[in-house]
């Protein structure tokens, strides 16, 4: 991630668990790297996040202006294949949030970052990341 930041785009790496979901309506772009386990589960540290997102008083509208990639890890051996993935990227998308890359098209990070800058201009803002556990 440093050669993003060098760029001047500033990021924040974390865990999920680290992340308070209450604030994914104040992320301009975030980048999703979810893995799938048990029969389709999601992991641990990814449950509260996803009841969370979940709950059904969150709107169409939620999301409104987040732009979102989801990649995910998984293996094909699996009956329900990339399923975290999967239900994550619709759920994001039901709650209004833009996608910035098509469900299955797995890109490089780089290829990523360029689409965001496209998306963001000049407007990055530094200060404004969330906090890191
Ligand atoms: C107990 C167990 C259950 C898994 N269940 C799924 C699954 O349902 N779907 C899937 O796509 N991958 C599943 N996986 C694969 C993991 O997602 C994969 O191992 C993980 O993303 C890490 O990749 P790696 O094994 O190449 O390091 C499972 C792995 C384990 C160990």
């Amino acid at each position: 991630m440093h050669w993003m930041r060098r760029r001047g785009c500033p990021v924040a790496l974390l865990s999920i668990d680290c992340f308070n979901a209450g604030s994914l309506p104040h992320e301009d772009n975030v980048i999703f790297v979810v893995s799938t386990t048990g029969q389709g589960d999601t992991p641990d540290s990814m449950k509260a996040f996803w009841k969370f997102l979940l709950q059904r008083n969150l709107n169409q509208w939620w999301l409104e202006g987040v732009h979102y990639a989801v990649f995910g890890l998984g293996d094909s051996g699996y009956q329900k294949y990339n399923f975290v993935a999967e239900k994550l990227d619709k759920r994001l998308l039901d709650l209004g949030a833009v996608a910035i890359v098509e469900r299955g098209q797995w890109l490089l990070l780089k290829e990523v970052w360029a689409m965001i800058s496209t998306l963001q201009g000049s407007s990055w803002r530094d200060g404004e990341l969330p906090s890191q556990c």
